[in-house]
C-alpha cells in the first residue's frame, strides 16, 4: 500500500468510525425521533406539555382554553384514531340508553407519548339523540375534540352560584363535526352540553385538568343544571341546579 493510500484508507477509517459513534449518540439522545416522529405523537406530547402549563399556572385558563382549541384545530383525528387502536377498543362495545358511556383506554408505550399526563382522560360514546348531559365543573379545564358523528353543541358562561340556581349567559350553540373541538374553564363557557345528532354512534375524546385554581377548592365533579332557565335581562338564565337522575331523565 502506498503512502497516499494508506492515508485515504485511514482517513476512510476514521471518518465512518466517527460517523458510527456520531450516530450512536443521535440515537441515545433521540435527536433523529422528533423529525420521524408522527405528527399526531407530536400533537399529543404539545397537549400534554399545555395542561402542565395550566396545572403550573404559566397559562391562564383563557389563553389554555385559546391556545388549545388552536391545537385541537389542526389534530389528525384519523392517526388519533389509529394511535389509541380505536377498532380494537369499540369492537361489541355497548351502549347506554341515556346520557354517555365513558370509554377509558391507555396510549401505547411509543417513543413521545408523554408517561407522565397532566390530564385525566376517557372518550365518550353516544348513542343517537343523547348527550352529555348540561353541567358545569369547579377547579377544572377540559377540552372535548370530536371524534367521529355530529352533534349540537352548547355551552355557557356560569356568571353566579345561587343557592339553588346558577346565572347562566348562553356562548356558544352550533352544530360540531368530527375534527371540531370546545373548551370549559373555571372562567369561560364552564357549562356544556352535547347531544348526538349521528345515526352512527358518535365519539368525543374528553381530557380534563383539575387543580388549576388555587382560589376555588370546591369539588370538580360535575354540577348539574337545567339550562331551561328563566330569562333574566340581558340574555342571562336563571337555571335550576339539578341532580344526575334529574340531568339524565332530562337531557340524557
Ligand atoms: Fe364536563
Amino acid at each position: 500500500m502506498s503512502q497516499l493510500s494508506r492515508r485515504a484508507f485511514a482517513q476512510r477509517t476514521l471518518g465512518s468510525i466517527l460517523s458510527y459513534s456520531l450516530l450512536q449518540t443521535l440515537v441515545q439522545h433521540d435527536l433523529f425521533a422528533d423529525e420521524t416522529r408522527p405528527a399526531v405523537v407530536k400533537w399529543l406530547a404539545r397537549v400534554n406539555q399545555l395542561g402542565w402549563d395550566l396545572k403550573e399556572q404559566k397559562l391562564s385558563q383563557a389563553d389554555w382554553q385559546k391556545t388549545i382549541e388552536e391545537l385541537y384545530a389542526k389534530a389528525d383525528v384519523d392517526g388519533f384514531l389509529a394511535l389509541i387502536d380505536f377498532d380494537k377498543l369499540t369492537k361489541n362495545l355497548e351502549l347506554v340508553d341515556t346520557g354517555a358511556r365513558s370509554l377509558q383506554f391507555k396510549f401505547p408505550k411509543i417513543d413521545g407519548i408523554p408517561e407522565n399526563v397532566a390530564w385525566g382522560k376517557q372518550i365518550f360514546a353516544l348513542k343517537q339523540g343523547r348527550s352529555v348531559v348540561p353541567h358545569g365543573h369547579n377547579n377544572m379545564a377540559t377540552a372535548f375534540l370530536i371524534l367521529k358523528g355530529e352533534f349540537h353543541g352548547r355551552h355557557y358562561d356560569r356568571l353566579e352560584d345561587q343557592t339553588e340556581h346558577f346565572i347562566l349567559k348562553p356562548t356558544i350553540d352550533r352544530k360540531f363535526t368530527v375534527g371540531e373541538c370546545s373548551t370549559v374553564s373555571d372562567v369561560k363557557d364552564n357549562v356544556h352540553w352535547f347531544k348526538s345528532l349521528s345515526t352512527e354512534t358518535a365519539f368525543i375524546f374528553n381530557i380534563h385538568v383539575t387543580g388549576i385554581n388555587s382560589e376555588n377548592k370546591d369539588p370538580t365533579g360535575r354540577l348539574y343544571v337545567d339550562p331551561a332557565g328563566e330569562k333574566l335581562e340581558g340574555g342571562k338564565l336563571r337555571c335550576r341546579r339539578i341532580d344526575y337522575d334529574e340531568a339524565n331523565k332530562l337531557y340524557g
